[in-house]
């Protein structure tokens, strides 16, 4: 008779490799070896059938209750060894949120922009719509018919982009043609603004840039006077400088307005010292420019100004040089961010 097989020391050598598992790897391992289909443990039991009669039912019995007890084993550990190797996860992914960012470069719309802008919304803010116009624009549009007949000196090759191989194309040298245009294609009345680039030979230096910007603003309505034109730029240079602004009109020449005026907004400079600063032309609209337009000059009245925007930003933010303005300076336009 055969001596019945050492259950208790092939149960105590399968929770011996379970406890000794360092990894879910490991324990693979271990219960391949010790529960698996070749194992000692599944091959006892499978061949209880030739045991000797009187062995089958404790073998069995014990052989049964050993499995269970490693797969119990077995259980425990794995949950264990996920639960350690979740740890290790979470310690080795985990985010330190008080650590400073990585900074991520923010661009800024440019000080030009910014200020046009502010103009856009204060004449917005009083009724008038925004007009656009070309760059490249005949002379009828930018002079004739604005009251400047050819050879009125602003024609001249020496202040005036032309196009290549034409006298009547030009880089325009104001925002005015926009008038023009407006009136030719709109009734009145009309309360318009145009801000745009311009073109001029200008010798270059701090204050000239061969190409600058403009706000162009007119109105057309019945019974507009110079009082009108004065409260509204009095009414804008208040809104864009303070409230203690004052301004004052000059008698000047413009071939579109008659009469026509220099505007100067009240100043006070770093140093305390205060003065006037002229920062538009303006008039009252010429029946001729009317005429040109085929508004009727006898019903019709208005006025218009024109500025230089780029003087505006340089003034108010005490930049010395226009040509800081377009070269694009990181240094210069973070200052404006
Ligand atoms: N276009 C003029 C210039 O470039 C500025 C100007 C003056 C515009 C008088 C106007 C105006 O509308 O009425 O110097």
């Amino acid at each position: 008779m055969s001596a019945p097989p050492d259950l208790s020391a092939l149960r105590e050598e399968a929770l011996a490799a379970v406890a000794a598992a360092r990894d879910l790897a490991a324990l693979e391992e271990a219960r391949v070896r010790h529960l698996g289909r070749r194992s000692p443990l599944a091959e006892l039991l499978g061949s209880i059938g030739t045991l000797p009669p009187e062995q089958r039912g404790p073998v069995g019995k014990e052989g049964n209750a050993a499995r269970r007890a490693v797969e119990q084993a077995l259980t425990t550990r794995r949950e264990a060894l996920e639960a350690e190797e979740m740890g290790a996860r979470l310690a080795a992914e985990r985010v330190d949120v008080t650590l400073p960012g990585d900074p991520w470069p923010s661009g800024s719309l440019h000080p030009l922009t910014q200020v046009r802008r502010e103009v856009e919304e204060i004449f917005l803010g009083m009724g008038y719509r925004i007009a656009d116009g070309p760059e490249v624009e005949t002379t009828y549009h930018n002079f004739t018919a604005l009251n400047t007949p050819e050879g009125h000196p602003a024609w001249s090759l020496a202040d005036t982009f032309f196009v290549e191989g034409r006298d009547d194309v030009i880089l325009r040298a104001q925002t005015s043609p926009v008038q023009v245009r407006v009136m030719e294609s709109t009734p009145p009345p009309v309360y318009v603004i145009a801000p745009g680039t311009v073109y001029r030979r200008d010798d270059v230096d701090a204050t000239h840039s061969p190409m600058f910007h403009q706000v162009e603003g007119f109105a057309v309505d019945e019974g507009l006077s110079l009082a009108h034109l004065k409260g509204t730029l009095l009414a804008f240079m208040r809104e864009l400088f303070g409230r203690d602004r004052e301004i004052r009109l000059i008698p000047h020449f413009f071939p579109f307005t008659e009469p026509s005026v220099d505007v100067s907004v009240s100043w006070t400079d770093r140093h305390g010292n205060t003065g006037w600063l002229e920062v538009a032309g303006a008039g009252m609209v010429d029946p001729n420019v009317f005429r040109a337009v085929g508004y009727d000059p006898e019903r019709w009245t208005g006025f218009a100004f024109g500025f230089g925007l780029d003087r505006i930003v340089m003034v108010r933010h005490g930049i010395p040089d226009i040509r800081l303005l377009f070269e694009g300076d990181l240094r210069f336009l973070e200052q404006f961010s």
